[in-house]
Formats: structure tokens, C-alpha cells, sequence
């Protein structure tokens, strides 16, 4: 399984003592790109729980929507 997502950070976020979670002493990093609160894991992930391995996803990160991703066409390609 793989997801396309969209990103406009052009540079890097870096962490502070501010981002360790007081209750369990770590920070968690979203792998996924689905976070709210990205680059922090916020559960977001769980909605890929039951992705097909084969398959690719776009996502609408704003709401619950995912939609399997037929092809990947870039521009120059055309
Ligand atoms: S890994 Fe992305 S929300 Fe947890």
C-alpha cells in the first residue's frame, strides 16, 4: 500500500523539549502523512489500518474521504 499526500512546508520543522508528550516522554512522528497535527502522530494512521497492499490512495485529509488512486500520470508524460 502506498498514499499520495500533499505537503507546502518548504523547509524543516524542528523539534524543542515543547514537543515531548508529558504523559509518555516521547514524540511520535507521523510516517503516514494523514496527522492533523503532522509531523506529529495523532492516530490519523489508524484510517490506512485496512488499505490493500497493492493498491495506491489519495486521501482527503480533511474529512474521512480515501479514493483508490487508477494511475499515476506526471505532467512530462503526457
Ligand atoms: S503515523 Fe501518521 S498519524 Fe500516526
Amino acid at each position: 500500500m502506498s498514499r499520495l499526500v500533499e505537503h507546502d512546508a518548504q523547509g524543516p520543522r524542528k523539534l524543542t523539549e515543547d514537543d515531548i508528550d508529558p504523559e509518555k516522554g516521547d514524540v511520535a512522528i507521523c510516517q503516514c502523512g494523514l496527522a492533523d497535527s503532522y509531523p506529529f502522530c495523532d492516530g490519523s494512521h489508524r484510517r490506512t489500518e485496512d488499505e490493500d497492499a497493492d493498491a495506491v490512495y489519495d486521501y482527503d485529509v480533511d474529512d474521512a474521504d480515501r479514493r483508490p488512486v487508477a494511475e499515476i500520470v506526471h505532467a512530462d508524460e503526457e
